[in-house]
């Protein structure tokens, strides 16, 4: 079987890459590299001893995507090609509606003109919004979301609840990612954030390696056992296992179902940075600082549909975490970059 992942040369979709090759499937990969570079791939096919398809194109491009997809026949495919910074979304909403919305029409104009019909779609836990208690359950109602980012995978879910209403050949996979963070094992492949990082743990990373001086926490006085937010973080790798099953069940799948990918344990910010310092054994400076706009005090999932489903669960610790972020920061002090 081929997989086409848009978006494959970034974070998510070079570790789900590797894990679909070491599992007997062929892979394409379609990036405009916006947030990523062809080197990411290169370690991709290092890692695995496999090749990769490899196309340079924005996936906005409806023709180049059907070019692609009638040359290389997949049988699914997975959309990872998105703009994902939530402030700078606030800062240009327009260029994140266009291009992440556009991404996702012009893949299912493509599948519908070629005769792909198995989707799987990078969505977020942000599209439960801040009214819904954690933990967050697939059956409640989609949240109002605090930043436009997080409206372009509420709206892209709609879209394809509606296509799969009128394309009945469509299965259609909507995969809720929490916090994403870790990396592969090898320390080969890994997040690589241009400028200072959003993310908290990118941001402890750069700390840790002495590119950054300290971090600031963004507020203790939250309601929760050490003040600091509760999230649920995931290893990449476990969450690229979750794409495997996905991929799976999709073979015989219709319609559209969705699965929260977490593990369902929320840890505080407090915990990351004491964690990474122990596992680690390198000194983390921090101070405290005001609350972040936006930020819930606590987001976590229930992850039992993912597992009595698609039959898999997260297995890696928050020091599995906390040692493979460490050693991809550790070999790559500037990412790919050299
Ligand atoms: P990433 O930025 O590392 O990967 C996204 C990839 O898409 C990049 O390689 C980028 O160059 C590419 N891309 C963006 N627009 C494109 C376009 N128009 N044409 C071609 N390629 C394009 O991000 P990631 O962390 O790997 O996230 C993958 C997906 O998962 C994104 O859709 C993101 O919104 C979603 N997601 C991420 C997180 C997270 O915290 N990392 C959480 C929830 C959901
Ligand atoms: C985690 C915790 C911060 C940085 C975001 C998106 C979400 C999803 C995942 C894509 C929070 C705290 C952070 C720092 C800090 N992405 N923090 N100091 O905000 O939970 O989720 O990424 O879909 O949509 O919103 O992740 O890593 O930014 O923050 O104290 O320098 O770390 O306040 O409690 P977040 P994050």
């Amino acid at each position: 079987m081929k997989i086409f992942l848009a978006g494959g040369a970034g974070y998510i979709g070079t570790h789900t890459a590797v894990e679909l090759l070491n599992n007997g499937y062929e892979v394409v990969i379609v990036d405009d590299y916006a947030n990523s570079c062809p080197e990411a791939v290169a370690r991709v096919e290092e890692l695995t001893g496999k090749k990769v398809a490899l196309y340079e194109a924005d996936v906005q491009d409806e023709q180049a995507m059907e070019r692609i997809m009638r040359a290389e026949k997949p049988d699914t495919v997975i959309h990872f090609a998105g703009l994902k910074a939530v402030g700078e979304s606030v800062q240009q909403p327009l260029r994140y509606y266009r291009n992440n919305i556009n991404t996702t029409l012009s893949l299912l104009e493509a599948m519908e003109a070629v005769g792909v019909d198995k989707f799987i779609f990078s969505s977020s836990a942000t599209v439960y919004g801040a009214q819904n208690p954690s933990p967050y359950k697939e059956d409640m109602p989609k949240g109002l979301c605090t930043n436009p980012y997080g409206w372009t995978k509420s709206m892209m879910e709609q879209i394809l609840a509606d296509a799969v209403v009128a394309y009945p050949r469509l299965g259609v996979v909507l995969l809720r990612y929490f916090n994403p963070i870790g990396a592969h094992e090898s320390g080969r492949i890994g997040e690589d954030p241009q400028g200072i990082p959003n993310n908290l743990m990118p941001y402890v990373s750069q700390v840790a390696i002495g590119q950054r001086q300290e971090l600031t926490i963004f507020g203790n006085d939250y309601d929760t056992p050490d003040g600091t937010c509760l999230r649920d973080y995931i290893h990449v790798v476990d969450l690229a296992e979750g794409h495997l099953k996905a991929v799976e069940f999709s073979e015989n799948h219709q319609g559209i179902d969705v699965f929260n990918l977490g593990t369902g344990k929320p840890y505080s910010v407090l915990d990351i940075v004491n964690t990474f310092q122990e596992v680690n054994q390198v000194p983390v400076k921090y101070t405290i600082g005001p609350r972040r706009a936006g930020d819930l005090p606590i987001c976590y999932a229930d992850a039992s549909k993912a597992k009595a489903v698609l039959g898999w669960e997260a297995k890696k610790t928050l020091a599995d975490m906390c040692r493979d972020s460490w050693n991809w920061q550790k070999h790559n002090p500037k990412g790919y970059r050299k």
